[in-house]
């Protein structure tokens, strides 16, 4: 799997090196607000997702990338491309995610990795459309959503029995926005 460029960023396939930041950012109550019911993973939770992470990369040839910042090499947060079926119980094609350490938030870099991953998508792995969700209250993720030019389609609920806004972008979608 490939290092993606963009502007500012690098998006790298994750690699083992990560383990420590993704622990840290999956520990941190304000990155871990809307992203799951119980907050905070513990360690061991972190673990078992941070692994599995990786073998799902290895398996899928698509997965998280971690984003980092091509101006001093820091690692600000990473994206997921994955089955949307492992949060919530749809047949349904790929989800695209986000999150970064709150240090980094406010400067567009989400949007930014949001944008290659969207664009990886459709051009790399020639899907006919990508979804994505957030919780009701995540304006900033719901916001991130409409500037990929993702258009609202339906309320579900996750497998984790939260409330869900479900966005959508057709490969025609896609193409008529480039
Ligand atoms: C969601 C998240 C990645 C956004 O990061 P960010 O650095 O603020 O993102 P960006 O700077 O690229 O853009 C966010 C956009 O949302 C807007 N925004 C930020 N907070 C907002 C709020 N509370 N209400 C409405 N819009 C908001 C910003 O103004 C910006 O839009 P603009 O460019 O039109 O001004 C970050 O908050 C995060 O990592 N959260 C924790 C993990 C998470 O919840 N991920 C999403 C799960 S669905």
């Amino acid at each position: 799997m490939n290092v993606m460029k963009t502007e500012r960023l690098l998006l790298e396939p994750l690699d083992e090196s990560r383990l420590e930041e993704f622990l840290a950012l999956t520990a941190d109550p304000d990155t871990m607000r809307y992203w799951a019911p119980g907050g905070p993973f513990p360690r061991e939770v972190a673990e078992r997702n941070f692994a599995a992470s990786l073998v799902r990369l290895r398996e899928h040839g698509f997965g998280r990338r971690w984003i980092v910042a091509k101006e001093n090499g820091a690692g600000l947060g990473f994206t997921d491309t994955k089955y949307f079926g492992q949060s919530c119980d749809d047949v349904s094609p790929l989800e695209i995610g986000w999150m970064l350490t709150p240090a980094f938030w406010g400067r567009g870099y989400a949007t930014e990795a949001a944008r290659a991953v969207r664009d990886e998508a459709f051009a790399r792995l020639k899907l006919n459309s990508i979804v994505a969700v957030h919780h009701p209250a995540n304006a900033a993720s719901g916001r991130i959503m409409e500037m990929l030019g993702m258009a609202f389609e339906r309320d579900v609920v996750a497998r984790n029995g939260w409330p869900s806004r479900l966005y959508r972008l057709t490969r025609e979608q896609w193409a008529s926005g480039r």
